[in-house]
């Protein structure tokens, strides 16, 4: 099993981006790299998304991009031909989880309850993403995971924003928060890319 974490190396912030252009994208993603991220995570969500993973990797080959939002063998095929260097999904399955057996870059699963958890472990996986965080148990319920799930380590997403994101840092068993409180949607649409280096160095603890 490839790891995540050590993609991720001392970045313990997985930024998102979601943007209805490539030239969206790639704007997002150079405001981001001023602020000294190297890995970023595009979320499959809009008709662009494929081509900014394309386009991202081709104009800025120093930073590591994965593909978010994986639910299936095709959208799979999808983001690994347009160059992923990882894969995350929200939410897992067993036809999920086979599908992605034999993935060739690091693979971080959704899970959002223990018997996800279990399951996820069942098939090799010991860095999974918390997703919705907020709504899935937020910190406590990864605080009282530490204890049965030895050796299982987080991403927390979904509601994560300045505010909570050191409840989760703080716990052993996190590695790091995604989310996209750092790219606010009105900023994207407004052109403010300063203000997303501003939100990711002030997030970005390492
Ligand atoms: C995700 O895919 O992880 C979430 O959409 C991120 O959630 P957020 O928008 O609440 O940060």
């Amino acid at each position: 099993m490839k790891s995540f974490s050590t993609l991720m190396g001392k970045q313990t912030l997985l930024p998102i981006i979601q943007a209805n252009t490539v030239e969206q994208g790639l704007e997002i993603a150079k405001a981001m790299s001023a602020a000294g991220i190297n890995l970023v995570e595009v979320v499959l969500r809009t008709d662009a998304s494929i081509d900014i993973i394309r386009a991202l990797k081709k104009q800025l080959p120093q930073l590591k991009v994965g593909a978010g939002t994986v639910l299936n063998a095709d959208i799979l095929k999808k983001a690994l031909d347009a160059g992923s260097d990882f894969i995350i999904t929200p939410a897992i399955s067993e036809q999920l989880l086979t599908d992605l057996a034999n993935c060739p870059v690091p693979v971080v699963p959704g899970i959002s309850n223990t018997a996800d958890i279990l399951l996820v472990k069942e098939f090799g996986y010991t860095e999974l993403k918390l997703f919705p965080a907020s709504l899935s148990g937020g910190a406590p319920f990864l605080k009282a995971m530490a204890a049965v799930f030895q050796g299982i380590t987080f991403c927390p997403t979904g509601g994560i924003s300045e505010s909570n994101q050191h409840d989760f840092l703080a716990l052993d068993n996190v590695f790091a928060v995604g989310g996209t409180w750092i790219a606010k949607p009105e900023w994207v649409a407004s052109g403010q890319w300063s203000e997303i280096t501003s939100a990711c160095r002030a997030a970005q603890v390492n």
